[in-house]
């Protein structure tokens, strides 16, 4: 599977969920740097077209390569896809609304298709190490309610910094927006938005 020049990889739980408020944050950020960055490459990884990472990955990964069957193929090829995707990219925005105090299962399945010993993790005599350092990352956090990220049932941002961090994603820069299902939440969208500009304009200036 071809994978196109990827500097910044934007992680969105669609293409189903329109318009999606954690998108259109996503892209004021993405905007903003390619404003002062034309020349660099985007890719949008539709998570919600990912299937769920579950034994039949494991064993198309399992299998040697000349004796996958078409379908195992086809899984391992997207996996790949998926991992290169992270490892040419600088810059991450990973696009995450809380569903059911987490993440929707689409950007969880694209989590697990990180999960590629040798290129994504390393075992060590410490533990695990993660391979993907060095790359900026931010977390566009929407959430219908309020729910602060040391609240006992918040698994939202905590998830992604472990679960992220388990690669080497570590470090996330979070812009959230709470409140998107009440009346307050048309400002906390604006006040995203605005951050996310000026983190566009800071990480173009990170960029070099
Ligand atoms: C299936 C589902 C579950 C949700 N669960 C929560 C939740 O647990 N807590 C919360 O604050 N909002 C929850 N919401 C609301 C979304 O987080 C909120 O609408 C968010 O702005 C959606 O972002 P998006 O437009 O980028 O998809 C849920 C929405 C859906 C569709």
């Amino acid at each position: 599977m071809e994978v196109e020049v990827t500097d910044i990889l934007l992680v969105t739980s669609g293409p189903r969920v329109e318009p999606s408020t954690s998108r259109r944050i996503a892209m004021a950020l993405v905007e903003s740097l390619l404003r002062e960055r034309p020349d660099l490459k985007m890719t949008e990884r539709f998570a919600g077209l990912l299937p769920h990472a579950g034994n039949d990955l494991v064993a198309a990964h399992g299998a040697p390569e000349d004796r996958r069957d078409a379908h195992q193929a086809e899984l391992v090829a997207l996996n790949d896809a998926v991992v290169t995707e992270v490892e040419q990219a600088r810059l991450i925005v990973v696009a995450a609304p809380m569903y059911s105090y987490t993440v929707p299962s689409s950007i969880k399945s694209w989590i697990d298709h990180l999960n590629w010993r040798g290129r994504t993790y390393l075992p060590t005599p410490d533990g695990r190490e993660g391979m993907l350092k060095g790359r900026r990352t931010y977390v566009i956090a929407t959430r219908g309610v309020s729910l602060p990220e040391d609240h006992p049932h918040n698994f939202h941002e905590t998830y992604l910094r472990v679960a992220l961090g388990y690669y080497g994603l570590k470090d996330l820069e979070v812009i959230a927006a709470e409140n998107t299902a009440r009346p307050t939440g048309a400002e906390e969208v604006a006040r995203a938005i605005a951050a996310a500009e000026a983190a566009g304009r800071d990480v173009a200036a990170w960029w070099g």
